[in-house]
Order: structure tokens, then C-alpha cells, then sequence
């Protein structure tokens, strides 16, 4: 199964921004020690700071991959346009934060991606990313 990851803003930084919620090691070193073993898995990963890149991948993504993992960042709360480009697309996305939102402050409850998505994993650091790969084994 072919599965690619949207790292959106400031994940690029993952491991030295705020490890109180993001947690000490990066994505990068997370993905090749964790995530690239997982078994019946094809995964690419991808990172922007950029809303507008963000919508093309997701429209480039379409009939390219069995799935994706977004990690929208901040743009999770604010961006119609990714909303939208998730409604145009047939691809199913699975919506990430390491973080828990729900239990952060107030402006971080609002989320517009997560009701256009398939699911949503929340809370679980880097390892909410496993858990959502694992969630496109039937
Ligand atoms: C985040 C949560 C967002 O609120 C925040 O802006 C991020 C990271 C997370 O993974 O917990 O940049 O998406």
C-alpha cells in the first residue's frame, strides 16, 4: 500500500520546537527508525511551510497513492483551501497531530480539516503517525 505524509509549517523543526508537546527527536529520525519497517507499507514523505504547496500535493496525490497522512500544522485551523482540496480528491486522508488540539488552547478546538478527512489521530506524539498507517490495514 502506498501511502505518503504531509508534514505542513513548522514540522520541520520536530524534536527542538516546544518538546513538551512535539517531543525530543525529529520526524525524519521518527519516520526512518519507526515508520519506513512497518511491513505491507510504500511511504513517502513530504514537508512545506506553504498553504498553496500544500493544495497542490493533495491534488498531485490523487490516483497516486492508496492514502494520506496530513499534518496540516497550524493551517488546520484556519485553511478553507486545504478543506477544499481534500473534497476534490477521491484519495482517503487521515488527519495527525502529535499533539492532543483538544487539550491546548481554545483556538486549536477549531478544526476545519478534521470533517472532510476519514479519521483523525490526535495526542499520541510521532507515534500518532504510526497509528494512523496502521489504521489503512483493513
Ligand atoms: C500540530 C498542532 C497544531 O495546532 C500546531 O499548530 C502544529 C502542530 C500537532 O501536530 O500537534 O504546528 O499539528
Amino acid at each position: 500500500m502506498r501511502l505518503l505524509i504531509i508534514n505542513g509549517p513548522n514540522l520541520n523543526n520536530i524534536g527542538k520546537r516546544e518538546p513538551n508537546f512535539y517531543g525530543n527527536i525529529s520526524f525524519k529520525e521518527y519516520f526512518n527508525k519507526n515508520l519506513t519497517s512497518i511491513p505491507g507499507f510504500e511511504l513517502s514523505s513530504i514537508h512545506t511551510h506553504k498553504e498553496s504547496e500544500i493544495v497542490n500535493i493533495l491534488h498531485e496525490s490523487d490516483n497516486n497513492y492508496d492514502g494520506i497522512i496530513l499534518n496540516a500544522g497550524a493551517y488546520t485551523h484556519t485553511s478553507v483551501a486545504i478543506r477544499d482540496a481534500i473534497t476534490a480528491i477521491s484519495v482517503p486522508v487521515v488527519l495527525v497531530h502529535i499533539s492532543n488540539v483538544y487539550a491546548r488552547e481554545i483556538f486549536r478546538n477549531k478544526n476545519l480539516i478534521a470533517p472532510v478527512c476519514k479519521g483523525i489521530i490526535t495526542g499520541f506524539g510521532l507515534q500518532s503517525y504510526k497509528i494512523a498507517i496502521l489504521s489503512f490495514l483493513d
